[in-house]
């Protein structure tokens, strides 16, 4: 697929707004610091496609412009400061807006499962830059030849985690249809930062997460598996078949599992099967928990920032892949259930007491050398599942389909609700070795 910018430009907030400098919490600074990509796909009905095709990029740029002025952390800068702290500077610098045109058609996409082509429909982000003057945010319009949109949307997980990327992206759309922001960001990060000096009492939690997961037993880094090609897959999972995974998930426990577990349980087993594992294999699958609710007193619904912190759940490759699925299910609990607003203090605590946290930052253009990696033999699965994914509508319809908008590294797993179909309906985007896939979709479907 070829796809040409056409025109691009830096939209900064169209209204006063505050510039300085603003603290980042340590959980904005660890982990991804690089660009989240997600497209949203859109069937614009039009008479005059030229004029409507303007008609989108300017309702996208001043819109934009508004929006980043209730919005500004986004229109700033990073910052390094000593011993690998970043911090935001809120100086109105803007996001980058971009517009290209694709000589292929929807059907080129097939069922728009995430191809390397992809990669043409989100901005392209230069990260040999010096981080100052790295956008924050960026979207791409794309027009292609049937007439369809995409826009790729483009937006630092140093600044925001899921739940505030679509709280923006969806008060942006409010704002393009001419309707009222919905809810004010509340942007005070200071509620999740550690204290000061950060207390030491809390050292009696672990904190696993931040030590190299496992390697292959035999093995004394992970370098080869690192290489190998991956592809990716999107799993879809009926109503009925999540139901079935629950009701396997529950048999003899007290407290149901939720559907997360029993999916993220199952998916686990799947890969350990999949990859051939010995099954004294140990393996770790990475969770990320949203701890707006968790943390005593909850932040503010509309907190915008990182609130969220990643946890592991541990086990051996044979007893995960050959017990019942409650068993997976149970240790993804106990890692959940593990995230108490004293734990959650405990890790911001823990990294703030680092001198240089730069091992736990992963700075790094997706598919390079650097950075973590829970591919083989460990697997991350992040929920999607309730964050308000769909209904984007910016005055030309809603989209027909959104998806991630790279996801290329082993392991990477995604439980999103399905586009259209039933409610209910979820699909599971994930990454694995070529080598790996087909059996992993026949242990996946195998039982359900
Ligand atoms: N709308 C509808 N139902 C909701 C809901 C919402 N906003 N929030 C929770 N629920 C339901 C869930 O669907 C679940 O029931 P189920 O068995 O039918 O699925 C139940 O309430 C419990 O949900 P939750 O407490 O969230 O547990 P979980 O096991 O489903 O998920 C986590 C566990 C850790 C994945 C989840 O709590 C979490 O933190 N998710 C956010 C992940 C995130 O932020 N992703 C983006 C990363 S940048």
């Amino acid at each position: 697929m070829k796809v040409t910018i056409t025109r691009s430009c830096t939209v900064q907030p169209d209204g006063p707004c505050f510039n300085g400098s603003m603290p980042l919490t340590e959980s904005d600074q660890t982990g991804i610091l690089t660009h989240v990509p997600t497209i949203y796909f859109y069937k614009p009905h039009s008479q005059n496609w030229l004029t409507t095709k303007h008609t989108i990029f300017t309702t996208l740029q001043t819109s934009l412009a508004k929006a980043l002025a209730h919005f500004y952390p986004l229109a700033g800068r990073l910052r390094w400061l000593d011993g690998a702290r970043l911090e935001l500077d809120c100086n109105s610098s803007g996001a980058h807006l971009i517009e290209a045109d694709s000589d292929a058609t929807f059907s080129d996409l097939g069922d728009f499962t995430p191809s390397p082509d992809f990669v043409h429909l989100v901005p392209r982000i230069n990260y040999s830059l010096p981080i100052e003057e790295i956008p924050l945010l960026a979207m791409q319009v794309t027009n292609f030849r049937c007439r369809g949109v995409t826009l790729g949307y483009s937006v630092s997980h140093a600044v925001v985690d899921g739940q505030s990327a679509l709280h923006f992206i969806s008060e942006w759309a409010n704002l393009a249809r001419g309707a009222p922001l919905g809810a004010s960001p509340s942007l005070d990060r200071r509620l999740l930062r550690a204290g000061d000096p950060p207390s030491e009492a809390r050292s009696r939690f672990e904190h696993p997460q931040f030590d190299p997961p496992p390697f292959l037993v035999g093995r004394s880094n992970n370098k080869e598996e690192r290489e190998k090609e991956t592809v990716v897959s999107m799993l879809k999972l009926s109503r009925s078949q999540v139901q079935l995974l629950k009701t396997e998930a529950n048999r003899g426990t007290a407290r149901a599992y939720t559907r997360y577990e029993a999916i993220a349980g199952h998916i686990w087993r799947s890969a350990c099967r999949a990859r051939g594992h010995a099954p004294e294999q140990p393996t770790a699958l990475g969770i990320c928990v949203d701890v707006r609710g968790r943390v005593r007193p909850p932040l503010p619904p509309k907190f915008f920032g990182n609130a969220i912190i990643d946890v592991i759940a541990r086990g051996r490759s044979g007893e995960l892949a050959d017990r019942p699925l409650g068993y997976a299910a149970g240790k993804i609990r106990e890692a959940i259930d593990g995230v108490t607003s004293e734990y959650v203090h405990s890790v911001i605590d823990f990294l703030k007491n680092l001198d240089d946290f730069s091992r736990l930052q992963d700075i790094h253009a997706l598919r390079t050398e650097g950075g973590s990696f829970y591919g083989n033999p460990n697997i991350g699965v992040v929920s999607w599942m309730c964050l308000p994914l769909h209904g984007l509508d910016f005055g030309w319809g809603k989209e027909f389909f959104m998806a991630p908008g790279s996801h290329d590294c082993d392991g990477d797993s995604l439980i999103l609700p399905a586009c259209g179909g039933d409610a209910g309906d979820l699909l599971v985007a994930l990454c694995l070795q070529v080598e790996c896939m087909e059996d992993f979709k026949k242990f996946f479907y195998q039982e359900i």
